[in-house]
């Protein structure tokens, strides 16, 4: 690829044009581009756009299929986010269709009779689960902006869910791992457990668990229960899930004691239409989605802070532009626990904290050779341990269009409760609400009364689909999972593409750091020098390396030319172009 990237050469700024000058290599093509974390699910959205659909018909075909090759997070039974940019409007819109707190949800459901969090109720119960949005989103979008009828855009997931796929070793080490958490439920234990050859015979429902083994890498799985989920939908749209024997089931098998769940409030769901959260970052136009997530308010807060500093000259990941990263992000993240909540229950002062002026007075507080303790940023303090498993999606077509989705289930295979009979595995996005406002909650979350649970009401997220528009057109969209490490990762590769001119496949490579105002520490991912972690540690960074952060999905458009890269870090992920439209 033969592209400038400017690099800083013992001090001297030296142009490069020479494709040997590259390590990394984004895929490369003239008529599209989609990058998912499941290559089948890239392959799904590309053949969409070489059959002429646009972007939201392959983001709708790759929303559905991510459902059946990516169970852990791919869903029907969650939500999430979605921006796109319409091409003959030129406008962008944010799409939300983030889970609801059902009409019995109570602001102590989570609590005991002393007020303290029970554990695990919202994560691993039927109370866990909010009223999916995906289904309706992913409708509502092909209804407001695609080009192909709904049975065209599910025909892949259903085939896909019929016939079955082979399972990657990843998925495999997922099914192992979360393997005690998803034998709880015989409406689950069906569709991701086989009996063992030399078991007696049982039902697998309702097989003892001992009988039962999780599918291996290179075995077939097929789901035939989502399949017909799949069908009904093609037929009957959003009131084939919300409505009917889906919905008669969703809330049956969470039915116990109590009903957390009616037929009314799956048939009450609202898809939301959101203006995006608009920032400007050394020129480029910085679109991400707004509250009730704090992604894309906190990503920009973040790059206005940052844009008063010469990241360029700085470095990528050299400590000076890693201590800006975790300082800017440490202001930012206190805001987030304060003040972001659900903008239909509560006030959140968007302009304020993304508007530039805000972001001059808060690095007045940054000093560049020393941290400033979280506990002198703001009286108060936030854990923030969410789950990795959401995932990202960003396609391109020729016709401008341009998709950026986070959408997810929550936590890995979110509750693990399949719903009986449909094959739909039910969010716990439940658990992304404040269960005791000022208190940690069941994973360490502290949050404020602005995220209190209430019926209706969206939980608080951290997904940030991006696009980035230069001089007005599409340049780049991006997203990734990893929970409250979203914003920093999708920050980072936002500065290693504008900031550090590395081409996308560069930037989906460096390694990552992380801070989120609490618990004060700078987290980062193996391969950051000694060197660079000895001058962190002089200017008062507590350092830990953990295991890596977000799986980020990028694709890119330069004049004609698509780029397309899937973040390394997942194997499974791939960028497919397209070169031409049949
Ligand atoms: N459930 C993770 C998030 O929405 O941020």
């Amino acid at each position: 690829m033969f592209q400038c990237v400017q690099a800083q050469v013992e001090n001297v700024a030296v142009t490069r044009y020479d494709n040997s000058l590259e390590i990394f290599h984004p895929i490369r093509a003239t008529a599209g581009m989609v990058a998912s974390e499941q290559g089948l699910a890239s392959q799904v959205g590309a053949d969409i756009l070489s059959q002429g659909g646009n972007a939201v018909d392959a983001a709708v075909a790759v929303g559905f299929a991510l459902a059946v090759v990516l169970p852990n997070a791919g869903n029907l039974g969650g939500g999430g986010f979605m921006l796109v940019r319409d091409a003959k409007s030129a406008s962008t819109l944010a799409l939300d269709f983030r889970e609801t707190a059902p009409s019995a949800a109570t602001r102590e459901m989570f609590l005991d009779h002393r007020g303290e969090v029970i554990a695990g109720k919202s994560t691993r119960t039927p109370y866990s689960v909010g009223v999916p949005g995906t289904v309706a989103g992913l409708i509502f979008a092909a209804q407001q902006y695609g080009s192909m009828p709904l049975e065209r855009l599910l025909a892949p997931a259903i085939k896909l869910a019929e016939s079955g796929f082979i399972v990657s070793p990843v998925l495999a080490q997922q099914f192992s791992l979360q393997r005690a958490h998803l034998e709880r439920w015989p409406s689950t234990k069906e569709v991701f457990f086989k009996r063992k050859p030399e078991a007696p015979d049982c039902i697998v429902s309702e097989c003892p668990t001992s009988s039962l083994i999780t599918y291996s890498a290179g075995e077939r799985l097929s789901q035939p229960d989502l399949a017909r989920t799949l069908r009904t939908i093609a037929t009957h749209g959003s009131d084939g899930f919300y409505k009917g024997t889906v919905a008669q089931n969703i809330v049956d098998t969470l039915a116990g004691a109590s009903r957390p769940m009616s037929l009314q409030d799956l048939e009450q769901y609202r898809v939301s239409k959101r203006v995006p959260a608009k920032g400007l970052y050394r020129g480029y136009e910085i679109l991400s989605m707004p509250a009730p997530s704090s992604g894309g308010v906190h990503l920009i807060q973040m790059l206005n802070i940052l844009e008063r500093y010469p990241l360029a000259q700085y470095g990528a990941g050299s400590a000076q532009t890693i201590h800006l990263i975790a300082e800017s992000a440490r202001l930012a993240y206190a805001d987030r626990a304060e003040h972001l909540g659900d903008p239909d229950f509560v006030k959140v002062p968007e302009r304020g904290l993304t508007s530039k002026k805000y972001a001059d007075r808060l690095a007045e507080n940054i000093q560049l050779q020393l941290i400033t303790p979280s506990t002198q940023v703001i009286a108060g303090r936030a854990n923030d341990f969410e789950s990795e498993q959401t995932t990202h999606f960003s396609i391109m077509d020729k016709f401008g269009n341009v998709v950026s989705t986070t959408y997810t289930l929550n936590l890995n295979f979110g509750s693990g409760i399949v719903a009986r009979g449909t094959g739909v595995l039910l969010n716990n996005e439940m658990d992304d609400f404040s269960a005791k406002p000022g208190a940690p909650n069941a994973f360490g979350l502290l949050g404020g009364i602005a995220n209190a649970i209430e019926p209706g009401k969206r939980p608080l997220s951290s997904m940030t689909p991006v696009i980035v528009l230069k001089d007005g057109q599409p340049w780049l969209a991006t997203g990734t999972p990893g929970g409250a490490r979203i914003i920093t990762t999708v920050l980072q590769t936002i500065l290693n593409t504008i900031d550090f001119k590395m081409n996308i496949a560069e930037a989906l490579s460096m390694p990552r750091v992380h801070h989120q105002w609490m618990p004060d520490f700078l987290r980062i991912e193996r391969g950051i020098s000694p060197d660079t972690i000895r001058l962190l540690k002089d200017k008062g960074h507590e350092v830990r390396v953990m295991p890596t952060m977000g799986r980020v999905q990028t694709v890119q458009q330069q004049g004609q030319v698509f780029f397309g890269a899937s973040d390394p870090r997942n194997p499974d992920g791939a960028a497919i172009g397209i070169e031409s439209i049949q």
